[in-house]
């Protein structure tokens, strides 16, 4: 795939504004503020086509990037606290609608951050892509903030506290040190070859 190439196509409120199912989809979900659009900035090697701020909450759409026979989705990120009771429910509402939907979803990006345990809805969302037999990817973002003991450390407690974490494939990923970077553009690359 050339990656340079990818576009903003738009972004959705509603579940039932998405547009038809005509090409395959690769989705990134996480907590708010883990690094979903600053990943989707690195793979795709733009500055911006992914809105960041450092100010979680940020993306409160579904946001769709077209490439090639692809649609890449940035998913609202879960567990920030402070928005209203009916805006969690609007976003736990757009994630759930897409995750169950007939959508020919072919990979998430599951993204937890690498410093620390993971949260409640992390677990369920883990939870919820295992019993749901979703092929996922866990991505451990901000792996830059972690020294080799730490990470090792954190390495480790994922075992004890991320549900089947040593038959899960997890990828470290930095968007300051581009590690794991080209990991995830040849698993992209052999979805879009399939
Ligand atoms: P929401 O849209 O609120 O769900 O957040 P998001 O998951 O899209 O996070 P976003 O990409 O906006 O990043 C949040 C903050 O984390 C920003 O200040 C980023 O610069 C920072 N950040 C993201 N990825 C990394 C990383 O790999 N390393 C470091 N050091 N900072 C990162
Ligand atoms: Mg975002």
């Amino acid at each position: 795939l050339n990656y340079n190439k990818a576009e903003f196509t738009a972004a959705y409120g509603k579940f039932s504004q998405l547009p038809p199912p005509e090409r395959i989809e690769i989705a990134f979900a996480g907590h708010s503020n883990v690094g979903k659009s600053t990943l989707i900035n690195k793979l795709f090697n733009r500055k911006n086509l992914a809105r960041v701020s450092s100010v979680p909450g940020k993306t409160a759409t579904i946001n769709f990037y077209g490439l090639d026979n692809m649609y890449f989705v940035d998913l609202p990120g879960y567990g920030y606290a402070k928005v209203s009771k009916s805006e969690k429910e609007r976003w736990s509402g757009l994630i759930e609608g897409y995750l169950s939907s007939e959508r020919d979803i072919r990979l998430v990006f599951m993204l937890v951050d690498m410093r620390h345990a993971p949260t409640k809805d992390d677990i369920q969302m883990i939870d919820y892509l295992i019993d749901t037999e979703m092929p996922f990817v866990l991505v451990l973002t901000k792996a830059d903030k972690l020294n080799k003991t730490e990470r090792a450390k954190r390495l480790e407690a994922f075992k004890h506290e991320i549900p089947c974490f040593e038959d899960i494939h997890s990828i470290p990923f930095s968007s300051q040190t581009f590690e794991g970077v080209e990991e995830l553009r040849q698993i992209v690359d052999e979805i879009a070859d399939d």
